[in-house]
């Protein structure tokens, strides 16, 4: 069963992923990855001038890489598969960064995903509003990020929408023990009893 994990910066979906990792056996993962690829996504993160559609096609071409080299190989193997950010984060945050630059881009991003993704069979969405959102996150740049933020819930909820479900949406404003329960109710009723706890 492959789970995702979806939110804004500072949605606190690093802190559940990794609280799972302690409970479950199975593969945990990223995106962006640790490869090569992830390694150009971070450079064009860190480039104020970044052209937008350059960047997802980087953010697709390290998709690509980590399904063919840790998701589908993982789904062979293991009951459960985790990954921290998925096809959603491009559908959120590329058809945020792409608003004005073509026509509906969400329908695009989701254009150049579908011949060859494998969508996850749960998403995780640690529902955060955007203020909150930039209170918590450690970004210098609040104004603009707040706008970001945003425009990318505006597109986390349309894709919500369309493909409902295969969300449980989560309370992030709540307390991390209480988001943490939240998580773990979703992933055992998806996963029927068929996961292995760590002792
Ligand atoms: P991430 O390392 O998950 O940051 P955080 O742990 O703070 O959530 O992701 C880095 C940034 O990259 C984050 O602002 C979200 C963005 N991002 C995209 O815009 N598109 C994507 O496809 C992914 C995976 C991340």
């Amino acid at each position: 069963m492959l789970v995702t994990l979806e939110g804004l910066d500072g949605s606190g979906k690093t802190t559940v992923w990794e609280a799972l990792k302690e409970r479950y056996m199975g593969t945990f993962t990223r995106e962006p990855t640790t490869s090569w690829y992830g390694d150009a996504v971070r450079r064009s993160l860190a480039s104020d001038d970044a052209d937008p559609l350059a960047e997802l096609f980087l953010y697709t071409a390290d998709h690509a890489d980590h399904l063919q080299s840790v998701i589908k190989p993982a789904l062979a193997d293991d009951a459960l598969v985790v990954s921290d950010r998925y096809v959603d984060s491009r559908y959120a945050y590329q058809a945020a960064t792409l608003n004005g630059v073509i026509d509906d881009p969400l329908d695009y991003v989701r254009s150049v995903h579908e011949p060859f993704t494998r969508l996850p069979d749960l998403t995780l969405y640690l529902d955060v509003d955007p203020e909150t959102a930039v209170e918590r996150s450690a970004e210098a740049n609040k104004f603009e990020q707040l706008e970001h933020l945003r425009a990318v819930r505006e597109h986390y909820e349309r894709v919500i929408a369309a493909d409902s479900e295969r969300f449980a949406r989560i309370d992030a404003t709540a307390d991390p023990a209480a988001v943490l329960d939240a998580a773990v109710t979703a992933i055992e009723n998806a996963a029927e009893g068929s996961l292995q706890r760590r002792s």
